[in-house]
């Protein structure tokens, strides 16, 4: 075991009942995160990576300052208690500038307690950049260890498309855990005791806020949090967060908990999910694996099929999803333009609707290409290396798609495929704080508006959890397609593990 002599101030409120602890050596600005009496998690050091060169904690050239202890009060989660330490620094002009880091606990949810970082007074630039894999602000960050020869803890990352279940990976918590998922296609952390079998001591450690620009990252033996090192300039005032979620009732239980926890802060509602047709009654997919993914009855077009398919079924669905077929694309492969071709529809979605009088629609979308035709009228950002496009600026571009699209025909569920792709490789957003989430606002503030719901697909953990602001998304893909399915002799249905997440996220 660790000796630990540590001047101890425990962040607590009159009658503290809090499930989770934190020890602080206010001097130091080390911190230590105490489970059901145990240590479980042991501070390591801050790191700002600005003007090109990285600063540290540990060698002085961040500079502890200040430390103090506030309170205060927040719209959804109450009151809060905190340390604060002011670190400070020297700029490439020899400027003196501050950052802030904060440990914060909260009246109403003692099972967490959460890490803020505040970037200070002035933009921090970098014109070389890090990978997007790795991170530029580091707060805060834990040692990757076994406590003692008893300690029998293990871990469980999501990573990867399909909401984080392609990578997820579990194994031992110890100094040579290798497999843990970090970086841009990374997600939420859980370790958990497992000379209990997870089913008792757990805890989640997730981003609590700016989701599509911040990570997790393994860097060496220690996990460390912040924004994406491929981010050029973080503004005045840039902040982030962290939280640590507890609970004794086992792994279940704790997503369940900390999604709830999550609802709040985001102040979710579930009415859409929980009214949405196309999950509460059976459809009829297109998909990559269906028979008329890129196929149709022979003799008939798309739309003779559709309409077939319609009549045809003698199981009660109640829409019909539309894939990737049916719309135009540009280069690389992306969308050049969201209506239907007349090769597909003669008749355009407008005549199909007609035949199939208004049978709900889900309708498939990808990334946008770069010449995509919609770039003459609104505000696109190009990245012509990747050959992919996003609207940017204001929210008229996806308010017109949807009052476009709702004009002629039913459509009640909009599918955002191709998460991953739009993220990782179109560097707009990977370089900057709020693309990424203004992505994803606008397109939900449209559907609203359209009473229109929304599915994430080949999306990563950082787009699950955006989703906590953006009640029109009602679902995600948890499992690769059918196709690849039958193609590698994957079992399908293997989705328990990240359905929790799915669940617990609204
Ligand atoms: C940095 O923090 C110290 C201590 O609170 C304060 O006196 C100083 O004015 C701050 N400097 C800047 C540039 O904000
Ligand atoms: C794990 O659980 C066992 C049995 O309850 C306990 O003895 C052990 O100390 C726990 N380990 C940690 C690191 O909490
Ligand atoms: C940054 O925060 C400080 C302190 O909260 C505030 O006075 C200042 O106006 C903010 N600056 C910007 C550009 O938001
Ligand atoms: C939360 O959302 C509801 C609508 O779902 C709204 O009526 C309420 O004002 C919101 N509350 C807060 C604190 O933002
Ligand atoms: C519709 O049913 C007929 C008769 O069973 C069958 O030949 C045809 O393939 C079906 N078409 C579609 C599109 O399901
Ligand atoms: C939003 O963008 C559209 C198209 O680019 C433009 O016509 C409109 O003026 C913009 N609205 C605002 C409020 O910026
Ligand atoms: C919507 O329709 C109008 C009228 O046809 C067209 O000018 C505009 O480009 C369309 N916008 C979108 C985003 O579909």
């Amino acid at each position: 075991m660790f000796i630990l002599i540590y001047l101890i101030v425990i962040l607590i409120f009159d009658e503290c009942y809090c499930d989770i602890q934190v020890s602080i050596d206010k001097l130091k600005g080390e911190y230590n995160i105490i489970v059901n009496n145990r240590l479980w998690l042991r501070s390591s050091n801050i790191r700002l990576y600005t003007d090109n060169k990285w600063l540290t904690s540990k060698d002085g050239s961040l500079h502890l300052i200040d430390s103090s202890l506030k309170q205060g009060f927040g719209l959804r989660l109450g009151y809060w208690n905190q340390r604060e330490f002011i670190y400070n620094f020297n700029s490439k002009n020899e400027k003196s500038l501050n950052i802030t880091t904060s440990i914060r606990q909260w009246k109403s949810i003692p099972a967490a307690i959460t890490f803020h970082f505040h970037s200070g007074s002035t933009d921090l630039n970098n014109n070389i950049e890090l990978d997007m894999d790795q991170i530029r602000t580091v707060f805060s960050s834990f040692n990757i260890e076994k406590l003692g020869k008893d300690d029998h803890r293990a871990y469980l990352t999501f990573g990867g498309m399909m909401m984080g279940d392609l990578e997820k990976h579990a194994g031992i918590w110890n100094s040579e855990s290798r497999f843990l998922k970090g970086g841009i296609s990374g997600g939420p952390l859980i370790l958990f005791n497992s000379t209990e079998n997870g089913q008792r001591d757990s805890i989640i450690i997730s981003p609590f806020e700016q989701f599509m620009s911040t990570s997790l990252t393994i860097n060496k033996q220690i996990l460390e949090y912040g924004f994406l090192g491929s981010i050029k300039s973080l503004p005045i005032n840039s902040t982030n967060s962290l939280i640590i979620y507890y609970s004794s009732k086992g792994i279940n239980q704790l997503m369940e908990e900390w999604g709830k926890t999550m609802q709040k802060t985001f102040n979710r509602t579930n009415q859409y999910r929980l009214n949405d047709l196309t999950i509460n009654y059976l459809g009829y997919y297109t998909d990559n694996g269906a028979y008329y993914y890129y196929n149709t009855e022979s003799n008939m077009n798309y739309q003779q099929t559709i309409v077939k398919i319609k009549e045809n079924l003698s199981i009660p669905i109640h829409y019909i999803q539309l894939d990737s077929w049916w719309y135009y694309k540009g280069l690389g492969n992306g969308v050049k333009q969201w209506i239907s071709r007349p090769d597909i529809f003669p008749d355009g979605l407008q005549g199909l609707n007609k035949k199939l009088n208004s049978f709900p629609l889900a309708a498939h979308n990808r990334y946008w290409s770069s010449d995509t035709i919609y770039s003459d009228k609104y505000h696109f950002i190009i990245d012509n290396f990747n050959l992919k496009s996003l609207p940017l600026g204001n929210d008229s571009f996806w308010i017109d798609l949807f009052k476009n699209s709702t004009k002629d025909f039913n459509l009640i569920l909009y599918e955002q495929d191709w998460m991953n792709h739009q993220t990782i490789d179109f560097s707009p957003i990977n370089k900057d704080i709020s693309i990424g989430r203004q992505w994803l606002i606008s397109m939900g503030y449209a559907a609203n508006l359209f009473n229109i719901n929304i599915q994430y697909c080949m999306s990563l953990p950082r787009h699950a959890l955006q989703a906590l602001e953006i009640n029109r998304v009602t679902q995600a893909r948890v499992s690769d397609d059918y196709y690849v399915h039958i193609q590698r002799d994957n079992p399908q249905w293997n989705i328990g593990i990240t359905s929790m997440l799915a669940n617990a996220i609204g």
